[in-house]
């Protein structure tokens, strides 16, 4: 789901657009018809534009990396088989196809509209999409009601699910300044327009929690939108990134026009998608620092299907060790327990200086159990909310010491 004028500086290509002027259909097209891989009118056109987006890119055709693409066409009815033989044969032979040609003067273009500025002004509806933090800071004083966004993946849903009108709406997204990336001494420095699956890429090494979360979020085409800021700045009890960057001891930089300020991202959310922002300030950057030696970090997340899914119940833990044996400190932050991300303190201030031992975990899973008060919702009971959280910390005490 986007925005109409999101599209600006893009190409919107629908399955239509496929096949050549000769009406040569596209391989993808072609292999997956030829290899019995066509669904339903509601699947087939998904899952062929899920593929033309493979098919572009320097992905390889093996299974793992197709199933991945594949993860937000969700089909009810049938398997995949046929889908993902038809795939690996046409990724396995890429070639040329009717964009090949044009395409590097099409991204010309496009970029060069991309570096206009947009404002769309109806009698009903606002719309702007600036280019620089002074043209937001503008924007922002004079439309101090506007909604500022910027993946807008759960902001789209409150239109098509619930009918809401938003009549104003400040788009991040085409600003360059939040999509930097630094590295320094072992950190990362995130502009906050950063993708999910831009963070998925920059994390596979140095933080495999957060790579490990990333994978769980949403779909990829999802992830290609949403944004680590957008994340962090929604503030949902449940947002996927929240958890594991707090057990980071991530740090946040929100600026206004008149300056900015720093702080933990343990600061920065304070409530139900409530956060310290105040008018006319924005989340910036996402510093995410080293991982000091001997800290452990893991993060869970228990959903009702793997792929494209919010969490029901999700956890992050830091674990740093005195010697192999003590607890010198744990941090327990749980995501879906409560209506806002949150630290099972009292079992963190037990943990301290115990033996990391099978018995101190399972005391701290009764602990964990007895510390919240989740709610019953479509997605579980509170019974089973709270028997996961403290089971997932156990999982975290059996993989640890499975490893050695
Ligand atoms: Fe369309 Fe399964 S073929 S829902």
């Amino acid at each position: 789901l986007i925005f109409l004028p999101k599209l600006h500086g893009k190409q919107l290509i629908t399955v239509e657009n496929l096949q050549d002027t000769q009406g040569t259909l596209h391989p993808v097209q072609q292999y997956v018809a030829d290899g019995n891989g066509v669904q339903c009118g509601f699947c087939t056109p998904g899952i062929v534009m899920s593929l033309f987006g493979h098919y572009k890119t320097e992905l390889p055709a093996e299974r793992e990396e197709i199933e991945d693409t594949l993860s937000g066409n969700l089909c009810r009815c049938t398997g995949y088989q046929p889908i993902l033989e038809s795939a690996i044969r046409a990724l396995s032979e890429r070639q040329s196809d009717a964009f090949s040609e044009s395409e590097h003067k099409t991204a010309t273009q496009l970029k060069s509209i991309a570096e206009t500025a947009v404002k769309l002004n109806t009698d009903k509806q606002y719309y702007a999409l600036p280019l620089s933090l002074e043209q937001v800071f503008e924007e922002m004083k004079a439309h101090p009601d506007a909604l500022v966004l910027d993946g807008a993946t759960d902001v789209a849903l409150r239109v098509t699910k619930m009918n809401e009108f938003l009549p104003e709406i400040i788009d991040l997204s085409n600003l360059s300044s939040l999509k930097e990336i630094k590295h320094s001494h072992g950190s990362l420095y995130l502009g906050a327009g950063i993708s999910v699956n831009q963070l998925m890429d920059l994390t596979k090494d140095a933080f495999p929690a957060i790579y490990k979360i990333c994978k769980r979020f949403g779909s990829k085409q999802i992830r290609h939108l949403a944004t680590v800021g957008g994340n962090l700045s929604g503030a949902s009890p449940i947002a996927d990134l929240t958890p594991v960057l707090m057990a980071h001891k991530a740090r946040v930089t929100l600026t206004s026009a008149s300056g900015q300020r720093e702080m933990e991202l343990e600061s920065f959310v304070t409530g139900y998608r409530q956060t310290v922002l105040q008018f006319g300030e924005l989340l910036t950057q996402i510093e995410i620092p080293a991982i000091p030696q001997g800290v452990q970090i893991a993060t869970y997340k228990v959903s009702k299907r793997k792929d494209l899914d919010i969490a029901t119940v999700s956890a992050a833990f830091r674990l740093e060790l005195n010697d192999a044996k003590h607890i010198h400190k744990a941090k327990l932050i749980y995501g879906g327990m409560a209506a806002m991300t949150k630290h099972a303190i009292e079992t963190e201030s037990f943990l301290e200086g115990k033996e990391w031992k099978r018995e101190t975990v399972e005391a701290a899973a009764l602990q964990i159990r007895k510390e919240f008060s989740p709610i019953s919702d479509a997605r579980s009971g509170a019974a089973f909310r709270s028997i996961v959280a403290g089971n997932l910390f156990i999982r975290f005490w059996v993989e640890q010491n499975e490893r050695g």
